[in-house]
């Protein structure tokens, strides 16, 4: 059973504080770590909105937010009755600049206490929270500032956010949420790669024939339609998550766990991304847009009918796919497919590293088939690693050879809860180790590359191709790999 370990006092100012990230994910998570012992008696979780509720009206708020986002049985009163104390509200407009000086009292003047300013906010905000965070002095050489995604638009939203928030907050002090990074089976990749001799020698052009990284989701847009219409999967998956898993994937072994190593790997393989244009996006990309269909059974409607009148003409894509290229010694001429989708047949993230056949058969009479090797990581759900080898099969009847599945299941080899991403991400800044986050140089290399994809499609007369809902996407993904003679692995039917 591991040990925790409490961190130093601490005031955690939440600005966005009674939205839905707060109540869903990040007043939970922080439940869970008070439940195990890791905050000192006088931390406090400081809530800041536009709400006119008073003190008990945000107690209450919290409670209900915990008893529907708890897993049954969780919720324990004396944890809550700690964790209730530590809760405060503060009404703010961050517009304007009344409501600073008592929202200043609300802090711990000692200067004992370490501040973080999580902003669950919309990124048009950040560089004003930040600009009012020096001017009423609230911040010291200690201070955090959390920016969740999206940090921009694009590379010009994401410099002029960058440049704002970094007037007033030093880089070692800014920590850029992706929530994938603090997904315990994300920062297995690096236990796998790095911890095992085994497949390191293997990890490479020589060996592998392609990657693919999947980030499948069965859910629509519901009710972020207006938010998604104006961003699609491109900016909203593939920018963040799908391209620190490529990183993760890709990069070359750090020479330590330390912040900087670390993430100056993932940069380098981000410069290495060969460039998708006007001049190749049609053959690289490849990008949809869902229709109605059926999941598990159920008709759900269409992206454009969930959008209604405003999305009339909408070609904002729910889909994409890319053949990306990492040019350099390890992957060259080893493509690496992305794909990503909301209303796909289930939800299910996963790599898969196809190793290349053997170089030549000595069974040439063999019936069955000589696949090769298949290396699997599941991310989510039903979390694990799957290694396909083959075997011959007992008995007579010739030579025959079958293709079997060494699998690690982590809920079968753990018994442990696996922690939500958010209560890693958060112990993280309150420790003051940014290895989780996205250093300024990451995130504008990702919109580099990204901003000259959505150029691509502008420019060229690529098409958002329909699917039905229920489908693994557009046909045009399968011939993405078709045309490279591969293809998709479809998980196992469920
Ligand atoms: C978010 C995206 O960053 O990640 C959502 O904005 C997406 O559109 C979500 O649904 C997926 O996260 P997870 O943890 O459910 O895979």
């Amino acid at each position: 059973m591991a040990e925790f370990v409490p961190v130093d006092p601490f005031d955690l100012v939440i600005f966005g504080g009674t939205g839905d990230l707060a109540k869903r994910k990040l007043l939970p998570a922080l439940y869970h770590r008070d439940k195990d012992a890791q905050f000192t008696d006088d931390s406090r979780i400081v809530a800041v909105s536009r709400s006119q509720i008073d003190q008990q009206q945000f107690v209450s708020l919290v409670r209900e937010a915990l008893e529907t986002h708890l897993s049954e049985g969780q919720l324990d009163e004396t944890v809550w009755a700690r964790f209730s104390s530590r809760l405060h509200h503060s009404q703010l407009d961050i517009m304007t600049a009344q409501g600073w000086e008592d929202f200043a009292h609300t802090l711990d003047a000692s200067g004992e206490r370490i501040r973080v300013f999580y902003l669950a906010t919309a990124p048009n905000l950040f560089t004003a929270i930040a600009a009012r965070l020096g001017e009423f002095g609230l911040k010291d050489d200690r201070s955090r500032i959390v920016l969740e995604k999206p940090v921009g638009t694009d590379l010009a939203t994401a410099r002029q956010i960058n440049d704002g928030v970094g007037a007033v907050f030093a880089e070692a002090n800014v920590y850029r949420i992706d929530h994938y990074l603090g997904k315990e089976t994300v920062q297995n990749l690096a236990a796998l790669r790095f911890a095992n001799s085994l497949f390191e020698p293997l990890w490479q052009r020589t060996c592998v024939d392609h990657i693919q990284i999947t980030v499948a989701e069965s859910l629509g847009v519901g009710n972020r339609a207006g938010f998604y219409n104006g961003t699609g999967a491109l900016r909203d998956m593939v920018q963040n998550h799908m391209l620190q898993l490529l990183c993760l994937v890709a990069m070359e072994p750090p020479i330590s766990m330390h912040h900087d190593d670390l993430r100056n790997e993932k940069l380098r393989v981000l410069r290495s991304l060969r460039p998708i244009d006007a001049s190749n996006v049609s053959q690289v990309t490849v990008r949809g847009q869902y229709g109605a269909g059926a999941i598990s059974g159920e008709a759900v409607p269409g992206y454009l009918q969930e959008l209604g009148a405003e999305g009339e003409s909408s070609v904002t894509e729910t889909f994409v796919a890319i053949k990306a290229e990492v040019d350099n010694w390890r992957w060259s001429g080893t493509p690496i497919y992305l794909r990503t989708g909301k209303r796909l047949a289930h939800k299910f993230s996963e790599i898969v590293l196809q190793f290349r056949p053997v170089a030549h058969s000595i069974f040439p009479q063999a019936s069955g088939e000589l696949e090769a090797n298949r290396l699997i990581i599941r991310l989510q759900p039903d979390e694990g690693v799957t290694l396909s080898l083959v075997t011959k099969q007992p008995g007579p009847g010739g030579f025959q050879l079958r293709s079997l599945p060494l699998n690690l299941s982590f809920s079968e080899a753990y018994s442990a809860r696996y922690p939500d991403a958010y209560e890693r991400l958060l112990m993280e800044v309150l420790r003051g180790n940014p290895a989780l986050f996205m250093r300024r140089d990451e995130v504008e290399a990702a919109w580099t590359w990204v901003d000259a994809i959505r150029d691509g499609w502008k420019e060229s007369d690529t098409r958002v191709s329909p699917y039905v809902a229920g489908t693994w996407g557009p046909s045009d993904a399968s011939l993405l790999l078709d045309r490279d003679g591969r293809s998709w692995r479809e998980p196992d039917a469920r």
